[in-house]
């Protein structure tokens, strides 16, 4: 089971009041019908979908991936940490540069492709612009309209946006992103379960997993534990201590960092307030930020994620004549791993720097689903004491409205 620590000289006593203020607060807010995201893992309906889906379209040999944003960084994550690419090829088209673009539609045969277009909106420009260039290249291919059915499987809201009524037109497959959940708390929806079923993950044992996060909170002392972890990162912030760094010590957990950077900054970023968030890697990053995070300003939380048996490992057993050779020579790659990781700890809790310390067992679906719904909580949580609501992104909007207004006066 995920656990966390928190390791600072740091601690915060809490008046009752406050703190039972912002628990009730809290917990009406995950288990309103507005919000869906935590009742998500107890919810097959959308698994099945999923999986009714892919079984049309597994002989195809490509993944296509459209959307941006909430709608992408998603399922990137649960590839890189889960996914098998022996069977399908993925390809994200997550950004509207053309050069990219160019170089990944090189890389598809669209004959013989899915092609996923994910926005609850349904009116996403970058994600709409990457459909059109597909519907041309489909179109040069012979794939035309009445064939759509065949190719596309559009991901979107139940009911509203352009996506849904062009499925009715075309009779394209659809699945839904619930009304009640938004794109960067959408990952464990089809959004992200009908990639996973591509790369071979187990998606139940992902939503297991989770559900098993969500039973754990429930638990009287666990939910005290995770409550005191955000009035400490409240305090910490209204300190001055506002950047958030996100390190596993796993290279396939990178776009974990990336995915926590999107969900931290656009649900917490607002009025002012927030806690920039950093995404980082181990060991990688000790040769990159780590001096920085050692020594720089002591502005920083660290969230240092340590995996404790990998799936794989290798013997650094090794004849060469070398100090440095022989010091690693007794030892598994893994060892390694922990050696740094145990390393950094101490030597950051000797900067006084503040430190959450999670550990999973191992890199499996059970883990990622409790790390991904532990993190979603948490971000719900912050949004309660920092007094901001967490699920919109009015920052994000703005931009969309100047973009389109420029498009509007340029076209
Ligand atoms: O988290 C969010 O809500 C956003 O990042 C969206 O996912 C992103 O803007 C894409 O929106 P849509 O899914 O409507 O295309």
């Amino acid at each position: 089971m995920l656990n966390w620590n928190v390791r600072s000289t740091r601690s915060v006593k809490t008046h009752a009041d406050e703190f039972q203020r912002v628990v009730k607060a809290y917990q009406e807010t995950i288990n309103s019908p507005e919000i869906g995201f935590f009742r998500l893992p107890e919810n097959r309906e959308l698994l099945k979908a999923s999986q009714s889906a892919f079984e049309a379209m597994k002989h195809k040999k490509y993944f296509v991936h459209i959307g941006i944003g909430g709608s992408a960084l998603g399922p990137d994550m649960l590839l890189k940490a889960l996914g098998d690419e022996s069977g399908v090829k993925f390809v994200f088209l997550n950004n509207i540069d053309p050069d990219a673009m160019s170089r990944s539609l090189e890389q598809v045969n669209l004959k013989e492709a899915v092609v996923y277009v994910v926005s609850k909106s349904g009116t996403t420009a970058e994600t709409v612009a990457a459909m059109a260039i597909v519907l041309n290249q489909m179109e040069k291919c012979g794939i035309t309209q009445e064939k759509y059915k065949d190719y596309l499987v559009f991901c979107t809201d139940p009911e509203k946006g352009d996506l849904r009524k062009l499925a009715h037109q075309w009779g394209v497959r659809t699945l839904d992103i619930p009304s009640n959940i938004g794109g960067r708390f959408s990952v464990l929806t089809p959004v992200g379960l009908f990639p996973a079923l591509f790369a071979g993950i187990d998606a139940e044992e992902l939503l297991e997993g989770a559900q098993d996060l969500q039973k754990h909170l429930y638990d009287s002392k666990i939910a005290e534990n995770f409550f005191e972890l955000g009035f400490w990162i409240k305090d910490l912030h209204d300190r001055g201590v506002n950047q958030t760094v996100m390190m596993p010590y796993s290279s396939l957990l990178k776009e974990y960092s990336a995915w926590f950077t999107q969900l931290w900054a656009e649900s917490l970023g607002k009025e002012g307030k927030g806690l920039t968030p950093i995404p980082a890697y181990g060991a990688t990053d000790q040769h990159s930020q780590m001096q920085l995070f050692m020594e720089g300003p002591v502005d920083k939380i660290l969230f240092i994620i340590e995996v404790e048996k990998f799936n794989s490992d290798f013997e650094m057993k090794n004849a060469v004549d070398g100090d440095a050779f022989k010091l690693l020579a007794p030892f598994k790659l893994s060892q390694l791993m922990k050696a740094e990781l145990e390393g950094t700890l101490t030597a950051l809790a000797e900067n006084k720097r503040h430190v959450v310390h999670l550990k999973i067992p191992s890199l499996k679906e059970q883990y990622l689903g409790q790390l991904i719904l532990f993190s979603e909580c948490l971000t719900v949580l912050l949004g309660k004491l920092l007094g901001i609501d967490p699920f919109n992104q009015p920052g994000v909007e703005a931009g969309k409205k100047y973009a389109n207004a420029w498009l509007k006066s340029h076209g």
